[in-house]
Protein backbone atom coordinates (compact mmCIF):
# COMPACT_ATOMS: atom_id res chain seq x y z
CA UNK A 1 0.00 0.00 0.00
CA UNK A 2 1.30 3.51 -0.98
CA UNK A 3 2.38 5.35 2.12
CA UNK A 4 0.72 8.96 2.46
CA UNK A 5 3.08 11.51 2.45
CA UNK A 6 0.90 14.03 0.90
CA UNK A 7 -1.93 16.86 2.06
CA UNK A 8 -3.81 19.41 0.50
CA UNK A 9 -4.90 22.26 2.32
CA UNK A 10 -7.43 24.46 0.37
CA UNK A 11 -7.38 27.97 1.93
CA UNK A 12 -8.41 30.24 -1.36
CA UNK A 13 -11.97 31.28 0.21
CA UNK A 14 -12.82 34.67 0.72
CA UNK A 15 -13.86 34.18 4.42
CA UNK A 16 -16.67 36.42 3.57
CA UNK A 17 -18.52 35.11 7.57
CA UNK A 18 -14.94 37.34 9.01
CA UNK A 19 -15.38 40.72 7.15
CA UNK A 20 -14.18 43.11 7.98
CA UNK A 21 -11.14 41.25 9.41
CA UNK A 22 -10.52 39.45 6.50
CA UNK A 23 -11.23 42.34 3.90
CA UNK A 24 -6.94 42.59 3.83
CA UNK A 25 -5.80 39.60 6.07
CA UNK A 26 -6.10 35.60 5.10
CA UNK A 27 -9.00 34.01 7.16
CA UNK A 28 -6.37 31.29 7.98
CA UNK A 29 -3.69 33.54 9.73
CA UNK A 30 -6.19 34.81 12.27
CA UNK A 31 -4.22 33.82 15.39
CA UNK A 32 -5.61 30.76 18.00
CA UNK A 33 -3.93 32.57 21.35
CA UNK A 34 -0.05 33.05 19.75
CA UNK A 35 -0.17 30.51 16.23
CA UNK A 36 -1.97 31.35 13.02
CA UNK A 37 -4.96 28.80 12.68
CA UNK A 38 -2.87 27.62 9.31
CA UNK A 39 0.07 26.81 11.61
CA UNK A 40 -2.10 24.30 13.34
CA UNK A 41 -3.41 22.89 10.35
CA UNK A 42 0.29 22.64 9.06
CA UNK A 43 1.41 20.88 12.50
CA UNK A 44 -1.65 18.12 12.54
CA UNK A 45 -0.02 17.39 9.19
CA UNK A 46 3.55 17.06 10.31
CA UNK A 47 2.50 15.12 13.42
CA UNK A 48 0.91 12.88 11.05
CA UNK A 49 3.81 12.19 9.11
CA UNK A 50 3.12 14.16 6.16
CA UNK A 51 6.30 15.11 4.34
CA UNK A 52 4.92 17.77 1.82
CA UNK A 53 2.39 19.94 2.09
CA UNK A 54 -0.01 21.55 -0.89
CA UNK A 55 -1.50 24.63 0.07
CA UNK A 56 -4.49 26.27 -2.35
CA UNK A 57 -4.09 29.82 -2.27
CA UNK A 58 -5.61 32.71 -4.13
CA UNK A 59 -5.57 36.26 -4.58
CA UNK A 60 -4.40 38.50 -0.90
CA UNK A 61 -3.20 35.06 0.72
CA UNK A 62 0.64 35.50 0.07
CA UNK A 63 0.83 36.19 4.11
CA UNK A 64 0.03 32.77 4.72
CA UNK A 65 2.63 30.76 2.84
CA UNK A 66 4.97 33.78 4.14
CA UNK A 67 4.78 32.49 7.44
CA UNK A 68 6.63 29.52 6.50
CA UNK A 69 9.36 30.86 4.95
CA UNK A 70 12.59 31.36 7.49
CA UNK A 71 13.00 34.97 8.57
CA UNK A 72 16.94 36.25 9.08
CA UNK A 73 16.13 39.34 10.03
CA UNK A 74 14.02 38.49 12.97
CA UNK A 75 16.13 35.16 13.39
CA UNK A 76 19.25 36.62 14.12
CA UNK A 77 17.68 40.07 16.57
CA UNK A 78 16.18 37.59 18.57
CA UNK A 79 19.52 35.83 18.78
CA UNK A 80 21.56 38.77 19.95
CA UNK A 81 18.58 38.98 22.59
CA UNK A 82 18.98 35.84 23.72
CA UNK A 83 15.03 35.35 23.22
CA UNK A 84 15.62 31.55 22.78
CA UNK A 85 12.44 30.47 23.63
CA UNK A 86 10.90 32.95 20.88
CA UNK A 87 13.87 32.08 18.40
CA UNK A 88 13.21 28.15 18.80
CA UNK A 89 9.43 29.11 18.10
CA UNK A 90 9.88 30.83 14.92
CA UNK A 91 12.45 28.54 13.48
CA UNK A 92 9.94 25.68 14.12
CA UNK A 93 7.39 27.12 11.78
CA UNK A 94 9.85 26.71 8.84
CA UNK A 95 10.86 23.13 9.92
CA UNK A 96 7.32 21.35 9.70
CA UNK A 97 6.96 20.34 6.18
CA UNK A 98 7.79 21.16 2.94
CA UNK A 99 4.90 23.68 1.76
CA UNK A 100 4.22 24.01 -1.76
CA UNK A 101 1.61 26.47 -3.07
CA UNK A 102 -1.05 25.86 -6.25
CA UNK A 103 -2.90 29.08 -7.27
CA UNK A 104 -6.97 28.67 -7.54
CA UNK A 105 -7.49 31.33 -10.32
CA UNK A 106 -11.11 31.94 -9.74
CA UNK A 107 -12.81 30.68 -6.51
CA UNK A 108 -14.85 27.81 -8.24
CA UNK A 109 -15.67 25.74 -4.53
CA UNK A 110 -14.01 23.62 -2.73
CA UNK A 111 -14.02 20.59 -5.05
CA UNK A 112 -12.26 22.69 -7.60
CA UNK A 113 -9.91 24.03 -5.41
CA UNK A 114 -8.95 20.54 -4.40
CA UNK A 115 -8.56 19.58 -8.21
CA UNK A 116 -5.86 22.27 -8.75
CA UNK A 117 -4.04 20.08 -6.70
CA UNK A 118 -3.87 17.34 -9.24
CA UNK A 119 -0.62 17.34 -10.99
CA UNK A 120 1.19 17.63 -8.03
CA UNK A 121 -0.52 14.90 -6.14
CA UNK A 122 0.88 12.34 -9.06
CA UNK A 123 -1.41 9.26 -8.62
CA UNK A 124 -0.63 9.41 -4.63
CA UNK A 125 -3.23 8.80 -1.85
CA UNK A 126 -3.91 11.92 0.22
CA UNK A 127 -5.18 13.79 2.69
CA UNK A 128 -7.28 17.15 2.55
CA UNK A 129 -7.38 19.30 5.89
CA UNK A 130 -10.16 22.01 6.10
CA UNK A 131 -8.23 25.07 7.39
CA UNK A 132 -11.75 26.00 9.05
CA UNK A 133 -11.76 23.29 10.89
CA UNK A 134 -9.35 22.88 14.09
CA UNK A 135 -9.40 19.95 15.91
CA UNK A 136 -7.69 19.16 19.44
CA UNK A 137 -6.92 15.15 19.08
CA UNK A 138 -4.64 12.34 20.70
CA UNK A 139 -3.66 10.73 18.43
CA UNK A 140 -4.54 13.84 15.82
CA UNK A 141 -7.43 13.34 13.94
CA UNK A 142 -6.07 12.50 10.41
CA UNK A 143 -3.76 10.54 12.00
CA UNK A 144 -7.30 8.01 13.01
CA UNK A 145 -8.38 8.38 9.44
CA UNK A 146 -4.93 7.31 7.45
CA UNK A 147 -4.67 4.30 10.03
CA UNK A 148 -8.33 3.26 9.22
CA UNK A 149 -6.93 3.87 5.27
CA UNK A 150 -3.86 1.54 6.15
CA UNK A 151 -6.61 -1.18 7.33
CA UNK A 152 -8.79 -1.13 4.49
CA UNK A 153 -7.18 0.52 1.58
CA UNK A 154 -10.28 2.93 1.12
CA UNK A 155 -10.59 6.54 0.93
CA UNK A 156 -11.57 7.72 4.91
CA UNK A 157 -13.39 10.72 5.62
CA UNK A 158 -14.01 12.29 9.29
CA UNK A 159 -17.77 12.01 11.00
CA UNK A 160 -19.25 13.87 13.93
CA UNK A 161 -22.41 13.57 15.57
CA UNK A 162 -24.05 16.69 15.66
CA UNK A 163 -27.81 18.20 16.30
CA UNK A 164 -30.55 17.81 14.40
CA UNK A 165 -31.31 21.37 13.92
CA UNK A 166 -27.77 21.80 12.84
CA UNK A 167 -27.41 18.97 9.43
CA UNK A 168 -28.24 22.02 7.18
CA UNK A 169 -24.65 23.26 7.93
CA UNK A 170 -22.40 20.64 7.21
CA UNK A 171 -22.38 17.58 4.22
CA UNK A 172 -23.97 14.61 5.76
CA UNK A 173 -23.46 11.09 5.53
CA UNK A 174 -25.30 7.74 6.30
CA UNK A 175 -24.47 3.88 5.36
CA UNK A 176 -23.78 0.86 7.33
CA UNK A 177 -22.16 0.69 10.55
CA UNK A 178 -19.11 -2.03 10.53
CA UNK A 179 -19.78 -5.32 12.71
CA UNK A 180 -15.91 -5.32 13.58
CA UNK A 181 -16.03 -1.38 14.61
CA UNK A 182 -18.48 0.73 15.12
CA UNK A 183 -16.78 3.84 15.11
CA UNK A 184 -16.08 3.03 10.98
CA UNK A 185 -19.30 3.00 8.55
CA UNK A 186 -19.36 2.10 4.79
CA UNK A 187 -20.61 5.30 3.18
CA UNK A 188 -23.80 4.98 0.87
CA UNK A 189 -25.62 8.68 0.83
CA UNK A 190 -24.12 11.92 0.82
CA UNK A 191 -25.97 15.17 0.94
CA UNK A 192 -24.67 18.73 1.34
CA UNK A 193 -26.35 20.79 3.72
CA UNK A 194 -30.01 19.13 4.16
CA UNK A 195 -32.48 20.70 5.37
CA UNK A 196 -33.43 19.94 8.80
CA UNK A 197 -36.17 17.29 8.72
CA UNK A 198 -34.34 15.64 5.18
CA UNK A 199 -30.89 14.46 6.48
CA UNK A 200 -30.33 10.74 6.24
CA UNK A 201 -28.60 11.36 9.37
CA UNK A 202 -27.11 13.11 12.18
CA UNK A 203 -23.23 12.99 10.92
CA UNK A 204 -21.38 15.57 9.69
CA UNK A 205 -18.23 15.10 7.44
CA UNK A 206 -15.78 17.00 9.42
CA UNK A 207 -12.87 18.85 7.33
CA UNK A 208 -10.39 15.35 6.83
CA UNK A 209 -10.28 13.52 4.59
CA UNK A 210 -7.82 10.49 3.25
CA UNK A 211 -8.46 10.07 -0.21
CA UNK A 212 -7.63 8.21 -3.05
CA UNK A 213 -6.26 9.96 -6.34
CA UNK A 214 -9.04 8.34 -8.07
CA UNK A 215 -11.02 11.48 -6.89
CA UNK A 216 -9.85 13.49 -9.27
CA UNK A 217 -11.38 11.88 -12.03
CA UNK A 218 -14.47 12.27 -10.12
CA UNK A 219 -14.24 15.64 -9.74
CA UNK A 220 -13.07 17.00 -12.92
CA UNK A 221 -16.04 15.42 -14.26
CA UNK A 222 -18.37 17.39 -11.57
CA UNK A 223 -20.67 20.14 -12.62
CA UNK A 224 -21.40 23.14 -10.41
CA UNK A 225 -23.71 21.95 -7.78
CA UNK A 226 -25.30 24.41 -4.64
CA UNK A 227 -23.98 27.83 -4.95
CA UNK A 228 -22.72 27.61 -8.24
CA UNK A 229 -19.43 26.11 -6.79
CA UNK A 230 -17.61 22.46 -7.44
CA UNK A 231 -18.91 20.61 -4.55
CA UNK A 232 -16.53 17.98 -3.44
CA UNK A 233 -19.80 16.33 -1.28
CA UNK A 234 -20.82 15.48 -5.30
CA UNK A 235 -17.69 13.69 -6.13
CA UNK A 236 -17.21 11.97 -2.89
CA UNK A 237 -20.72 10.38 -3.71
CA UNK A 238 -18.93 8.90 -6.82
CA UNK A 239 -16.18 8.11 -5.12
CA UNK A 240 -18.48 6.03 -2.41
CA UNK A 241 -20.53 4.24 -5.24
CA UNK A 242 -17.79 3.42 -7.17
CA UNK A 243 -14.91 2.18 -5.05
CA UNK A 244 -16.20 2.35 -1.21
CA UNK A 245 -15.48 5.30 1.10
CA UNK A 246 -15.33 5.19 4.87
CA UNK A 247 -16.61 7.69 7.80
CA UNK A 248 -14.39 7.53 10.97
CA UNK A 249 -16.49 8.72 13.93
CA UNK A 250 -12.87 10.29 14.97
CA UNK A 251 -11.90 10.86 18.78
CA UNK A 252 -11.35 14.52 19.57
CA UNK A 253 -12.99 18.00 20.04
CA UNK A 254 -13.53 20.21 16.75
CA UNK A 255 -14.42 23.82 16.63
CA UNK A 256 -14.74 25.41 13.46
CA UNK A 257 -12.88 28.70 13.37
CA UNK A 258 -14.51 29.92 10.24
CA UNK A 259 -17.62 30.78 12.16
CA UNK A 260 -17.16 33.24 15.18
CA UNK A 261 -18.83 31.39 17.93
CA UNK A 262 -16.53 28.40 17.21
CA UNK A 263 -13.40 30.94 16.76
CA UNK A 264 -13.31 32.34 20.13
CA UNK A 265 -13.92 28.64 21.56
CA UNK A 266 -11.00 27.63 19.81
CA UNK A 267 -8.65 30.18 21.40
CA UNK A 268 -10.41 29.42 24.69
CA UNK A 269 -9.43 25.65 24.10
CA UNK A 270 -5.73 26.46 23.39
CA UNK A 271 -5.39 29.05 26.02
CA UNK A 272 -6.65 26.29 28.70
CA UNK A 273 -2.75 24.62 27.82
CA UNK A 274 -1.49 27.51 28.63
CA UNK A 275 -1.23 27.81 32.49
CA UNK A 276 -0.40 31.60 33.37
CA UNK A 277 -2.81 32.39 30.36
CA UNK A 278 -5.58 30.02 31.72
CA UNK A 279 -6.03 31.60 35.01
CA UNK A 280 -6.53 34.68 33.85
CA UNK A 281 -9.13 34.41 31.21
CA UNK A 282 -10.72 31.90 34.09
CA UNK A 283 -10.79 35.20 36.72
CA UNK A 284 -12.00 37.53 33.60
CA UNK A 285 -14.54 35.11 33.32
CA UNK A 286 -15.48 34.74 37.12
CA UNK A 287 -15.62 38.84 37.36
CA UNK A 288 -17.86 38.74 34.33
CA UNK A 289 -20.62 35.93 34.72
P1 LIG B 1 -15.96 27.96 2.86
O1 LIG B 1 -17.22 27.55 2.26
O2 LIG B 1 -15.86 27.97 4.34
O3 LIG B 1 -15.63 29.42 2.25
O4 LIG B 1 -14.82 27.05 2.22
P2 LIG B 1 -14.73 30.60 2.75
O5 LIG B 1 -14.63 31.57 1.64
O6 LIG B 1 -13.42 30.11 3.28
O7 LIG B 1 -15.48 31.26 4.00
P3 LIG B 1 -16.86 32.10 4.10
O8 LIG B 1 -17.94 31.04 4.14
O9 LIG B 1 -16.95 33.02 2.93
O10 LIG B 1 -16.70 32.82 5.40
C1 LIG B 1 -14.36 25.83 2.80
C2 LIG B 1 -12.87 25.68 2.52
O11 LIG B 1 -12.64 25.62 1.11
C3 LIG B 1 -11.73 26.63 0.69
C4 LIG B 1 -11.80 27.69 1.77
O12 LIG B 1 -10.58 28.43 1.82
C5 LIG B 1 -12.06 26.87 3.03
O13 LIG B 1 -10.85 26.35 3.56
N1 LIG B 1 -12.17 27.12 -0.64
C6 LIG B 1 -13.49 27.40 -0.86
C7 LIG B 1 -11.23 27.29 -1.64
O14 LIG B 1 -10.02 27.05 -1.46
N2 LIG B 1 -11.66 27.73 -2.87
C8 LIG B 1 -12.96 27.99 -3.13
O15 LIG B 1 -13.29 28.36 -4.28
C9 LIG B 1 -13.90 27.82 -2.09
Amino acid sequence: MTRIRKAVIPAAGLGTRFLPATKAIPKEMLPIVNRPAIQLIVEEAAACGIEQVIIITGRGKTELVDHFDAHPQLEDTLRRQGKDALLNEVLRTTDLARIVTVRQQRPLGLGHAILCARDLIDGEPFVVFLPDDLIDADPPAARQLIDVYERTGKSVLALMEVAPEAVSSYGIAAGQTRPEDDRLIDIDTLVEKPPAGEAPSNLAVVGRYVLSPRIFDYLSQTRPGRGDEIQLTDALARLALNEGLIGDRFTGSRYDAGDMAGYLLANLNWARKEPRLWRKVKRWLAENE
